[in-house]
């Protein structure tokens, strides 16, 4: 099993590339069903989750090519509506194929994901909203069974959820009438399958609105996308540079996508400049400074980031309230923290509250999930000797290559086996 050694209290320095956001590929990736032609993406990471859900699309009969930072999928011989629990299981985001399967083929058989370390994360959501346009929908054996057609509808969603946004659009594009959405997500990721889908030829209104208006049309073709940059690997190299007084220039990154990560980083005197080709972090004069974090939905803190700032808000002056408002389960990372003598109270299964210490001491600690494994190698940056951080599978499902990008950079981090 692979881990990180890292030895901490490096600056970090230079010049390292953002690609495009796992969030952002993985539904775009699913909306290639929507179509028999190619559709062609550039900017992509080579994540282990891209290479999950291309397997499952590839089980189902989709052609995907690869080559330097691109993908071309094309659906032209689907022979298989069925994603199999193998998948499934291992990427909770392949259960998007749903609503593109549902739309294009009529029917569709599903593997229900299940629960995962950050909470239960049911999909009652992406049901209803299909419900609504008539799907008949059984849940046996594990699986989804879903039957169309299709009708327009008018859909309301009590709560805001990502997941079930993305595929009620793509269950919407192909089907005859107008279908309303109301109170949907508006992740940059939601924007960027939006713009992908407009390329392909759907017909879509409101976007970045509480309402969007979806006029299905008969059939979508192909196109070339370039999926936009990930915010979140963005907001894990400000924070990097924050913790080591470094500066980084990330090229491709966009400021205006992590914005409320960056108003929270200019409390510590950290100073963000967008160029034309990438965006400067630098983190030479940081004071850290006790701030308080709730995570929402965007444009709000996102939780995905919060994991990131509770390791640099150990080492804040004052202290700190941090709210997580998204996911019930999302401090898995805070005991490991604590081993490398972080001082932070967990007051309900919702809210901690750090105190910061002048130095974190390098350990041995095990990610327990993609966010927080990434925060806990962030922490060891940071600490003073040796940390080893074990299961980092987590965090190749959202970073190629992390320790390659560090050591650009000037960290001590390195790959290594260890025995299981
Ligand atoms: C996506 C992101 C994840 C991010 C999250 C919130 C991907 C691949 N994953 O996950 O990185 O942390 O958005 O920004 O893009 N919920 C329900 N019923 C449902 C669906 C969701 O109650 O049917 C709840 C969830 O349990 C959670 C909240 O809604 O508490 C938000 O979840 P959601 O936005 O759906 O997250 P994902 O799309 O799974």
């Amino acid at each position: 099993m692979y881990a990180f050694r890292v030895i901490g209290q490096k600056k970090l320095n230079g010049t390292i590339e953002i690609f495009g956001a796992k969030n952002a590929v993985l539904p775009i990736m699913a909306a290639a069903l929507l179509t028999k032609d190619p559709i062609h993406l550039t900017n992509v990471s080579y994540l282990s989750d891209v290479m999950i859900l291309a397997q499952l699309l590839e089980s189902m009969g989709m052609k995907i090519t690869q080559g330097q930072n691109e993908i071309t999928l094309q659906a032209n011989n689907i022979m298989s509506t069925h994603a199999d629990y193998d998948y499934v299981s291992k990427m909770r985001a392949s259960f998007w194929v749903l609503g593109p399967l549902l739309s294009r083929f009529g029917h569709a058989e599903v593997s229900l994901p299940g629960g995962c370390a950050i909470g239960t994360r049911p999909v009652d959501l992406y049901l209803m909203a299909l419900k609504e346009m008539g799907a008949d929908i059984r849940v046996e054996n594990g699986y989804v069974k879903a039957v169309g057609p299709l009708h327009s509808a008018e859909i309301f969603f009590p709560k805001i959820s990502v997941g079930a946004t993305h595929n009620t659009i793509m269950a919407a594009v192909l089907t005859k009438g107008t279908t309303i959405i109301h109170n949907p997500a508006l992740e940059p990721e939601i924007i960027d399958l939006i713009s992908l889908l407009q390329k392909m030829g759907a017909n879509i209104q409101g976007i970045g609105t509480k309402t969007l208006i979806i006029n299905g049309v008969e059939q979508l073709n192909g196109c070339t996308h370039a999926i936009v940059p990930d915010r979140i690997e963005t907001a894990t190299f400000a924070v990097a540079a924050a913790l080591t007084q470094g500066k980084i220039f990330m090229r491709g990154a966009r400021l205006n996508l992590i914005s409320a990560v960056a108003d929270t980083l200019k409390k510590s005197n950290i100073r963000f400049e967008q160029q034309t080709d990438g965006l400067l972090v630098d983190a030479q004069k940081a004071t850290l400074t006790a701030t308080p974090i709730i995570t929402c939905e965007y444009p709000g803190f996102p939780t995905d980031a919060q994991a990131l700032l509770t390791s640099l808000l150990s080492l804040a002056k004052g202290e700190s309230l941090v709210e997580e408002r998204i996911f019930e389960n999302r401090f898995m990372h805070i005991p490991e923290l604590k081993r490398m003598g972080a001082n932070i109270r967990i007051l309900n299964s919702h809210t901690v509250l750090i105190r910061g210490v002048s130095e974190l001491s390098g350990a041995t600690v095990m990610s327990s999930d993609l966010r927080g494994g990434v925060g806990l190698v962030l922490a060891a940056l940071a600490a003073k000797g040796e940390s080893i951080i074990q299961r980092i599978y987590h965090i190749d499902r959202g970073y190629y290559q992390l320790e390659n990008k560090l050591q650009q950079l000037g960290a001590d981090i390195q790959r290594i086996n260890l025995p299981d």
